[in-house]
């Protein structure tokens, strides 16, 4: 058989094979809609359950929880490295009084006189003054400190020390006795009878006096010759 000749014979089979289906499909429809109406049938069973499916997106954050218990501390950490000097501390309180230092050595002798002073010298400036008291004196020839008392020629202590004191009287008539007067009591004195002539006599003694003491001259017999160049002086040496 040649090949064209095959081509058709296959084409020809193709369209009976088509109008037999045809036909038949007819015919079926045909037979469907004249069967009388029936009742349904029983339900058939569940059908099997189906796939899973995908699962669904996440929901949304819920609300804030509550603060939780407060946690164990930790371990000691390794200890760093040691930091800059800190900051100067406040001032400490005052220490106590130290023990006293070595005893210095002697210094110079000192030049400078007594810081107080006291010093006095008189002239009797009149003949003959009254016997068994103070003589009073009228002439003052150095007086500054006033502890001499003119009114009542009595010279009081102002400065505890030793002081110097002297006397020069000149006589000139009877026997004459003058008396150095510490508080009433005669320390030193002198003696002098002349008959119309001028003699002198003095004396000096030193006396530790204290504060208030008192020192005088005075002529202890009823007539005494002592002139008005006569002298009465008293200084500080040094105070005690
Ligand atoms: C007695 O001494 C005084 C000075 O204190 C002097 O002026 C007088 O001349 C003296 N008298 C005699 C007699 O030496």
């Amino acid at each position: 058989m040649r090949r064209e000749q095959q081509e058709i014979h296959i084409m020809f089979l193709s369209g009976v094979w088509i109008l037999a289906v045809s036909v038949t499909a007819a015919v079926a429809v045909q037979e469907k809609s004249s069967l009388p109406q029936c009742l349904p049938g029983p339900q058939g069973p569940p059908g099997n359950n189906g796939v899973p499916g995908h699962n669904g997106h996440n929901g949304r954050d819920g609300e804030k929880g509550e603060k939780g218990d407060r946690g164990e501390p930790g371990a000691t950490g390794i200890r760093g490295a040691q930091g800059p000097p800190g900051k100067l501390g406040p001032t400490g309180p005052k220490g106590e009084r130290g023990q006293a230092g070595p005893i210095g050595p002697q210094g110079m002798p000192g030049q400078c006189p007594p810081q107080q002073k006291s010093a006095f010298a008189m002239k009797l400036a009149k003949n003959y003054p009254a016997p068994k008291k103070p003589i009073i004196f009228h002439e003052i020839l150095y007086n500054d400190q006033q502890h001499f008392d003119t009114e009542t020629g009595i010279y009081t202590c102002q400065i505890p020390g030793v002081y110097y004191f002297g006397y020069n009287v000149e006589v000139y008539r009877d026997t004459t006795t003058i008396l150095l007067m510490k508080n009433s009591q005669a320390v030193i004195g002198t003696h002098q009878t002349t008959k119309n002539s001028y003699e002198n006599m003095s004396g000096s003694t030193v006396l530790k006096l204290k504060k208030g003491d008192k020192v005088w001259l005075e002529a202890n017999l009823e007539s005494n010759g002592a002139t008005h160049t006569s002298y009465f002086l008293g200084y500080l040496i040094f105070e005690i």
